[in-house]
């Protein structure tokens, strides 16, 4: 493993400095990994094309070869450079609403993929980020860029620089710091080699509003069910986006009896002597204020309740944010499954297991 002495540049996120840019796409260029920001999470990223530099990826993160990665690309063209044959309809249907944006399409292979980007699928993931600093780095590298999030394997996903320096400090050269990142949660990834096509991970685009361009578009399997063999997105194992405490999630139809749990898991939790973080909406906050103020119980605001962008763009923050404070249980409620909470409640589901 390298030992980075990891230099991280500050950029202003809408006009990122040129020369740093040039800078950044010349290490890309020479087979090193830069992370940088997106508008969902941070990246950690390599030469898609040269499968030595994507492997300094798996090495970096501690991540299984069998999880595949993300393309990034800066146009159509770059998209179409890189799969097998001419892009089915839905694809450009797809990318005309959702690109540049946090939109991932999932789609036969070209040869000029190198597979372990692909984790020796004859698929491969694709991607047109929208952030300026992601675009002009894939311009100044001159090649695709493969990326998964810049964290360790099953850790939560940056939304800040900082967070990638926590997780791979030494481990990469560089980080593009452009403060914290739009969305806070992972792009949707879209399979269009499955009839229908399906969602496989719920992310920043929402189910609804993909299905108002793309009717026929199927749900994601809930996390712990398993597709069937190919239909299966290999990186979306059960325990993921996990902080280091452990994280307890509470669900249910009656808002009064769910307040109740919470209330009875905070307690019982601080009984055993633990240290406990409690994240969650402002009225569910304002609910619970009878629970006893105390250094064993660190109340944490997700935002208000409609408010799901607000949520779901500070949610893994506070999940890092928590552990730093020292917590050892975090308390969570799971949201109804409409627009962004179903991306939410996906994420949390995870980090509990
Ligand atoms: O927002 C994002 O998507 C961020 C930023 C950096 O772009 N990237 C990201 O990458 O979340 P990663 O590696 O953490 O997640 C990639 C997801 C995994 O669930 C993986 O299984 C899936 O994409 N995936 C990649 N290639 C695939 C393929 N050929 N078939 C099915 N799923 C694939
Ligand atoms: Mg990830």
């Amino acid at each position: 493993m390298a030992n980075y002495d990891t230099e991280v540049v500050r950029l202003d996120p809408e006009h990122p400095d040129p020369a740093v840019m040039e800078r950044a796409g010349e290490m890309l260029r020479a087979g090193e990994l830069v992370a940088f920001p997106t508008e969902t999470v941070y990246g950690l990223g390599a030469n898609a094309l040269d499968a030595e530099s994507v492997a300094r990826i798996f090495e970096a993160k501690g991540r299984p070869a069998t999880d595949p990665l993300i393309v990034h690309l800066a146009d159509l063209a770059g998209v179409e450079a890189l799969v097998a044959g001419s892009l089915p309809q839905a694809a450009y249907t797809l990318g005309e609403a959702f690109w540049p944006g946090p939109l991932t399409l999932v789609l036969p292979r070209g040869s000029a993929v190198p597979l372990n980007v692909t984790a020796g699928l004859d698929t491969v993931a694709v991607r047109m980020p929208a952030h300026p600093v992601a675009r002009a780095l894939i311009l100044a590298a001159g090649t695709p860029i493969a990326a998964p999030s810049a964290n360790l394997f099953t850790h939560t996903s940056p939304t800040r620089a900082a967070d990638v320096v926590a997780d791979l400090g030494g481990r990469v050269r560089l980080i593009l710091d452009a403060g914290p990142t739009i969305h806070g949660v992972e792009s949707t990834v879209v399979d269009l080699c499955s009839d229908p096509p399906r969602v496989l991970r719920p992310g920043a685009v929402t189910l609804e509003a993909l299905r108002a361009v793309l009717p026929g578009l199927a749900a994601p399997p809930p996390p712990g069910v398993s597709l069937p063999g190919e239909q299966r997105s290999p990186g979306t194992m059960l325990k993921h986006y996990a902080p280091r405490a452990e994280v307890v999630l509470l669900d249910g139809d009656d808002p009064a009896r769910v307040r109740a749990g919470l209330a009875e898991a905070v307690t019982a939790a601080r009984a055993e002597g633990r240290k406990v973080g409690l994240l969650l909406a402002d009225d569910d906050l304002a609910a619970l204020d009878m629970l006893p103020p105390g250094r064993d119980l660190v109340r944490m605001s997700l935002g208000a309740e409609g408010d799901l962008e607000g949520q779901a763009r500070r949610l893994f923050a506070a999940l890092r944010d928590l552990d730093a404070a020292g917590v050892s249980v975090i308390v969570v409620r799971a949201p109804a499954t409409e627009g962004l909470g179903l991306t939410i409640r996906d994420r949390l589901v995870r980090a509990a297991r």
